[in-house]
């Protein structure tokens, strides 16, 4: 388990595969994802199989938050591709409860990912994929510390039309920097 102040991580079980697919069925939801089609339970049965297949480091983490005196699974969020001789991984992100975006969570989480990539991990990269269409990912990166590095031209095509995916990254220096200003509040 990884905890932060209001959110924390935890492994998935096979019980959090319903609601994966009722995320990731909403297409409000899935158009900022690489995912175009609807996804049944048994798909998601064979990802879940896949993922227990993958170096532990690569495994998806649900992302749960504290409401009142539970924990509530909003979404996951996990490294991929890691490169141990480049000491870098893609981080992906999903919360798939509508009604807890725009609060801070997915920002916490992410923040919560950086640290174990680089703390735990010893990563020096971390990066991700954001499609221009997506303001509220792209601010959320933002806030945790990613900073633009490039632009894939009309890598998607999407509702009829070609959009650009962004690249963005964290260096082990610019989140060391930027722990160093934060002081005690840092989590
Ligand atoms: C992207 C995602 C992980 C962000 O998590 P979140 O908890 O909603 O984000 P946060 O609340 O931490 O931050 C969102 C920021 O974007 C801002 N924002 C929201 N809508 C915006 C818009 N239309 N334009 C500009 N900024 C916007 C919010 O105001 C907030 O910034 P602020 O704190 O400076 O006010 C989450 O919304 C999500 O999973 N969405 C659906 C799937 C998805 O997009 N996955 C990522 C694919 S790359």
């Amino acid at each position: 388990m990884i905890i932060g102040e209001r959110v924390r991580l935890r492994a998935v079980e096979r019980e959090d595969l319903p609601r994966f697919v009722a995320w990731l069925n909403d297409p409000e939801v899935r158009r900022n994802l690489l995912l175009y089609q609807p996804l049944s339970l048994a798909q998601e049965e064979e990802w879940f199989k896949g993922i227990l297949e993958r170096d532990i480091d690569e495994q998806p983490l649900v992302i749960e938050i504290k409401n009142s005196k539970t924990w509530l699974p909003v979404g996951d969020i996990g490294l991929f591709d890691l490169n141990l001789h480049d000491r870098s991984a893609e981080v992906g992100i999903l919360v798939g409860e509508k009604k807890f975006w725009g609060k801070g969570y997915g920002t916490e989480a992410m923040h919560l990912m950086l640290k174990h990539g680089f703390e735990d991990l010893n990563l020096n990269r971390i990066y991700l994929r954001v499609y221009e269409t997506n303001p509220r990912g792209i601010r959320s990166y933002e806030k945790a510390g990613f900073v633009l590095e490039g632009r894939m031209r009309q890598a998607r095509f999407q509702e009829g039309k070609y959009i650009d995916m962004l690249l963005m990254s964290v260096l082990r220096a610019e989140w060391n920097e930027k722990k160093k200003g934060k002081g005690e509040k840092w989590v």
